[in-house]
This record gives structure tokens, C-alpha cells and sequence, in this order.
């Protein structure tokens, strides 16, 4: 696991009030195909009292409302808590993860997508938290990003240090953070976000177009490696890649 530059929660407020305005346009975030697969490693019951970590504008919250008994969406950015929509079965609380704010064996499950590469400070401490407040049985079910091969993780390090401040995982670091977290029984299966397009990622962003610009031909003039592991296809106004999530559960 490889950490970014130290982060300062004013400057860390500010990115997420910028990328809360467009974060529900961006394709990814909704695209029903890997939503679905991450729902369904839960395999949720009506009874299952759920807290979604770092649930932003609650996307997966939503998504599980229908299937599970309640859910908590906790994020420590008021900006994209916004964005989310408070009703029914769905409650928001504005909180660090990794400040305790619930008693011991709580919930059934807790789902955190796309949240522990942002915990740049502290990260095992966020992962405890969530083996903690967890009840005995009970799972956690979590998803990053991780660069399609080991070998073009230094691409994947210096695009992203160009967009935000964030951790690099390969999947053993998180199944080594789960662990070590007490988590047993941990499953990862991989989930591909074919033909991703990067053109709509950095639209919606709220990156300024010249670090648009270069990301975006930090792609483009890719190695031969790099193009080949992202199975990269150049149309006319886009770059199209694939994506590698990957969803590991784990029981307490
Ligand atoms: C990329 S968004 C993911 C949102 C949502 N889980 C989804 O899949 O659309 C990451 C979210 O994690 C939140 N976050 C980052 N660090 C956090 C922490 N220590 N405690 C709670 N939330 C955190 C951010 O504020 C942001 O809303």
C-alpha cells in the first residue's frame, strides 16, 4: 500500500465540495452492472441493519434500502451528505469513520465502496472501527479500484496523484488490512467495468480542463503495457478502458 502526501482536512473539504457537484453524473458511480455485483456479494436479508462508510451522495445506500431492514449512511463530507436523499428507511450522519461513534456489535453489515483509498491517514484504524461496531457473524463488504496488473502500477500511481490525494491498493493489501482487522472467511472476486470511459470520468470530476487535459493524455500516450492491460480503445472524442474492481467480504 502506498500513501499519498499527508492530507489537511480543509483542503480534503474543499476537493469534496468541488466533486459533490458532478459526482452523480459520473457513469461509474451508477453503472448498474457492478452496483449490482457489489450489492449482491452482500447478500442483504430484511432484517439486516447496515452502515454504508463513506456513503457520499448514498448511492449504495439506495440501492440496499429496498432489501435490508435499515441503513446508516455515514460520510465525514457534508457537501456530498447534500446530494444524498434523506427518507423512508435511509438515515445520513455526518462522521469520521475513524472517530468510535457506535457501541460494539451493532450492525450486520457495512458496506464501504470506493472510501478506504481516500482514509490516507490512520486506514487500519478505519477498518477496526468497522470490525468493531460489526456484529459476531456479521460481514463487511468492501470494493476499490486496483491497477489491472501489478506491473503498471506506477502508471496507475502517477495518473492518480494528478487527480486527487488517495492510497494505491493491490488486492493483498486489502485482504491484509482485513485481516489484520480480525475479518475471517475473506472472499475477493474481481469485477470488470468494461469500456469506462475516461473522457466522462474527467468531465465530471471537477478537475480544472488543463489537468483534464493531461490526465487524459497521460492515457492516450500510454505505453504499449499500459494500453494492452487497460485493453485500451481510442474513439473519436473518448478513450475507452477497463476497469478492475475488486469486492472482497469478510465476517467477524
Ligand atoms: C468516492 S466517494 C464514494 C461514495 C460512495 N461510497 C459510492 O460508492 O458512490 C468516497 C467518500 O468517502 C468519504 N470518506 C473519505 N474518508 C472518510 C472517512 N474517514 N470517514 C467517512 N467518510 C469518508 C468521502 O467524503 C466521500 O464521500
Amino acid at each position: 500500500m502506498k500513501s499519498g502526501r499527508k492530507e489537511s482536512s480543509s483542503q480534503e473539504e474543499r476537493f469534496w465540495k468541488v466533486r459533490s457537484q458532478k459526482y452523480n453524473n459520473l457513469k461509474w458511480v451508477k453503472d448498474n452492472s457492478y452496483l449490482n455485483s457489489f450489492v449482491s456479494a452482500g447478500n442483504f436479508k430484511k432484517t439486516d441493519l447496515v452502515l454504508d462508510v463513506g456513503t457520499g451522495t448514498g448511492i449504495v445506500a439506495h440501492a440496499i434500502a429496498p432489501i435490508v431492514k435499515e441503513v446508516i449512511g455515514l460520510d465525514k463530507s457534508q457537501d456530498m451528505l447534500e446530494h444524498s436523499n434523506w427518507q423512508g428507511n435511509k438515515y445520513f450522519i455526518k462522521r469520521d469513520i475513524r472517530v468510535p461513534t457506535f457501541y460494539e456489535g451493532v450492525f450486520d453489515k457495512i458496506t464501504a465502496r470506493m472510501v478506504f483509498h481516500h482514509i490516507l491517514e490512520n486506514t487500519q484504524k478505519a477498518m477496526n472501527e468497522c470490525y468493531r461496531i460489526l456484529k459476531k457473524g456479521g460481514k463487511m463488504i468492501l470494493s476499490e479500484g486496483v491497477p489491472p496488473v501489478p506491473g503498471v502500477r506506477q502508471d496507475y500511481v502517477k495518473i492518480f496523484r494528478l487527480k486527487e490525494k488517495r492510497l494505491t491498493f493491490l488486492e493483498d493489501d486489502l485482504t491484509r488490512m482485513m485481516k489484520k482487522g480480525g475479518f475471517k472467511k475473506i472472499t475477493l472476486h474481481t469485477h470488470m467495468m468494461r469500456n469506462f470511459s475516461v473522457r466522462d470520468w474527467l468531465n465530471n470530476s471537477g478537475l480544472p480542463k488543463s489537468r483534464q487535459k493531461k490526465i487524459y493524455d497521460m492515457h492516450v500516450n500510454g505505453s504499449d503495457v499500459f494500453r494492452k492491460a487497460y485493453n485500451m480503445k481510442i474513439t473519436k472524442d473518448d478513450c475507452l478502458i477497463d476497469v478492475k474492481n475488486v469486492i472482497l467480504v469478510g465476517e467477524k
